[in-house]
């Protein structure tokens, strides 16, 4: 693991932020177009155990099936449709296995922070699987990807797995507990929600030697206030407006 951080000021939320269906490689180069250097996407196991991109428990958001997506092996996840529901032009688009959407980040030289989503009851199963995946996705690169999660569970899973790996814990709210957790866990980072953020606390959790990456940020004036208060990294679905280069 890099002893510096290796990641830029701001990373587009599943792939392409607002201006693509999200978890897809059309999100990633939509991203990439738009000249990010970082992308963040949510990765699930299929019931065949194949590790995949999709936000939701369900399908039925973000594409044209219905159910549990637990339920679905790769093969029968593939035969759906994650484009038309965001916009005509991406009919057609699918959800990628994690080492199709890997490959494309590397070749188009985007640094990633891979989240594990697990369904419910597959914390232990999905951070281990993510985690061994992503170490055999990014071998040799300069920069490894940063893997984040809400399960304390999952990332427990990821680090027994692959120790030497940076890890960060997501807080949708910022729990009394968090300087115990994220060091049991081996965290590099904290991941929280903008929201439980202020000045002071930012300058505590920069003091315990952690970085802090806040989600998900979409007004300009706000991203310039958390990294004014010392937050590293900003999640945006307003990959436009909060482009690569805003944060300096
Ligand atoms: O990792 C930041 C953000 O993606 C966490 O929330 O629900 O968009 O996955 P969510
Ligand atoms: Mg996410």
């Amino acid at each position: 693991m890099p002893t510096t951080w290796p990641y830029p000021r701001v990373l587009a939320h599943r792939g392409g932020g607002a201006l693509a269906p999200e978890n897809t490689l059309a999100a990633l180069e939509t991203g990439a177009r738009h000249g990010h250097t970082m992308v963040e996407f949510d990765v699930k196991l299929s019931a065949d155990d194949v590790a995949y991109l999709l936000h939701d428990d369900t399908v039925n958001r973000t594409s044209d099936g219905t159910g549990e997506s637990a339920e679905f092996t790769f093969a029968e996840l593939s035969e759906l449709d994650a484009g038309s529901w965001f916009a005509p032009e991406f009919a057609g688009v699918r959800m990628p296995s994690f080492a199709r959407a890997a490959a494309r980040c590397r070749e188009l030289g985007l640094l990633a922070n891979v989240e594990i989503k697990p369904n419910p009851g597959t914390d232990a199963a999905t951070g281990r699987a993510v985690a061994l995946a992503a170490a055999d996705l990014w071998s040799g690169a300069a920069v490894p990807p940063l893997l984040s999660s809400f399960s304390a569970t999952a990332l427990a899973a990821a680090a027994e797995a692959v120790p030497d790996q940076p890890r960060g814990m997501l807080y949708e709210r910022i729990p009394a507990d968090w300087k115990t957790e994220t060091a049991a866990l081996g965290c590099v980072s904290l991941h929280a929600d903008h929201s439980e953020l202020d000045e002071a606390l930012v300058a505590t959790i920069r003091a315990a030697g952690l970085r802090i990456l806040a989600y998900t940020v979409n007004d300009p004036a706000r991203a310039r206030e958390l990294a004014s208060w010392g937050v590293d990294l900003v999640c945006t679905d307003r990959i436009d407006t909060i482009g690569p280069g805003f944060l300096g």
